[in-house]
């Protein structure tokens, strides 16, 4: 029983489209050539992943409607388009109806994906319990609140060694590089990275040096005395303050999503030595200039080499950008306890940490990256198995969908 049914099919003057008309009042309009490329005949048809269709390169350059027949009481639609004379384009109307193209369909499927922001005076802080990932119901739970909020504390997680990529690995496999599988962000007074020393560190993404920065940033508190002053965790939702920055300076925003900065780790001396440098802008926008994307991390950007007329928009713009990340207003605060797992959405939320003093106590936390296509997934996949379907969120990963 189709869902969708049609009930006209009209080639337009030039027969290069055909508009389809709906039961519903909706009206469609495609291209004979995306018709043809999307056939579902069971020749055409891909039917296993990975499968070779027909060359779309031996295809006619221009395809005409020479006939449009409706069956099955609108759920399918035969095509001839000349200049073929050999084969009939198929559709069946829910799949070409969930295919339609037109500038509202269009947006509606990019807008049910859409971040909904939290104001961090108006939400409560997200939180979970441990126990949930041992079912379906309260691991599908727990990783929703990460993709609707950007991050979530996991309560009570066993403060072991290697707890949080034990958990981590229950969750999505896990992502290794400059860092290696698993850190620990200790006080050690390092001299090579200020995460291993006691200061404060300003608002960042994590791994912004790579093209993709790791997706998902679990950071366990293996152990945070009470008796330690200071130490804050500090998140910021980066979608959210650019969409602000968008509206109140819509040429800043240009800027940031056009002018390329330079991200780096470079030390052939570090216990892992390395070299990772890339060069891209702080705002990514998408086909439909839709925000997709962001790299923020002062503590790794390198000198700004760009056009001269940049540079000055340049810095106008990323002060501005600075200044709402910096701005209490849009700053999620609190205090980890030990056992707590902070859960990240390193894609959407700049983080950061207030300066402690360790008044002979010890703040002790353990990192890992997860694959967050990968935590999706399983949030889709369990959904479905609960019957509790949802559509697809938006994550950061550059993608609208
Ligand atoms: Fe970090």
């Amino acid at each position: 029983m189709s869902k969708f049914k049609v009930t006209e099919v009209r080639p337009s003057r030039c027969k290069n489209i055909a508009e389809v008309f709906w039961e519903d009042g909706h009206v469609s309009s495609f291209h004979t050539i995306w018709l043809r490329c999307n056939c579902r005949c069971s020749v055409c048809c891909r039917t296993i992943v990975g499968q070779a269709l027909g060359e779309r390169s031996k295809l006619p350059c221009q395809l005409l409607v020479s006939e449009a027949t409706i069956h099955d009481e609108g759920a399918k639609i035969n095509f001839k388009f000349a200049p073929e004379t050999d084969h009939v384009t198929v559709m069946t109307s829910d799949w070409l109806r969930s295919a339609c193209y037109c500038d509202a369909c269009i947006s509606g499927m990019l807008d049910e994906r859409e971040m909904k922001f939290h104001l961090p005076s108006e939400s409560q802080l997200p939180v979970a319990e441990y126990e949930q990932l041992d079912t379906d119901k309260g691991m599908f739970e727990l990783i929703g609140t990460v993709f609707d909020r950007g991050f979530v504390v996991v309560e009570n997680v066993p403060r072991e060694d290697g707890s949080v990529v034990k958990t981590g690995k229950r969750m999505a496999p896990l992502i290794g590089g400059v860092c290696g599988e698993k850190f620990d962000v200790v006080d050690v007074q390092s001299t090579e990275h200020a995460a291993y020393t006691s200061s404060g560190l300003p608002f960042h993404a994590d791994q912004c040096i790579y093209e993709a920065p790791e997706g998902i940033l679990l950071l366990h508190a293996l152990r945070f005395d009470d008796v330690v002053e200071g130490g804050n965790s500090l998140l910021v939702d980066m979608f959210h303050v650019i969409d602000i920055l968008r509206k109140q300076s819509p040429d800043d925003f240009r800027v940031l999503s056009r002018v390329p900065v330079t991200f780096s780790t470079i030390d052939y001396n570090a216990q892992l030595p390395g070299h990772v440098i890339t060069r891209k802008p702080i705002i990514s926008l998408d086909y439909d200039d839709k925000v997709v994307g962001f790299n923020w991390s002062p503590g790794t950007e390198d000198a700004l080499r760009v056009h001269e007329d940049d540079v000055e928009p340049f810095y106008k713009a990323y002060m501005r950008l600075e200044k709402l990340i910096n701005d209490p207003k849009n700053q999620f605060k609190f205090r980890l306890r030990s056992g707590d797992m902070l859960c990240i959405n390193n894609r959407r939320m700049v983080h950061s940490r207030e300066g402690f003093k360790r008044n002979g106590g010890v703040r002790h936390m353990q990192a890992c990256y997860l694959n967050i296509e990968d935590l999706r997934s399983k949030y889709m996949v369990l959904g479905r198995k609960l019957n509790r379907p949802v559509v697809a969120p938006k994550i950061g990963n550059c993608s609208s969908i």
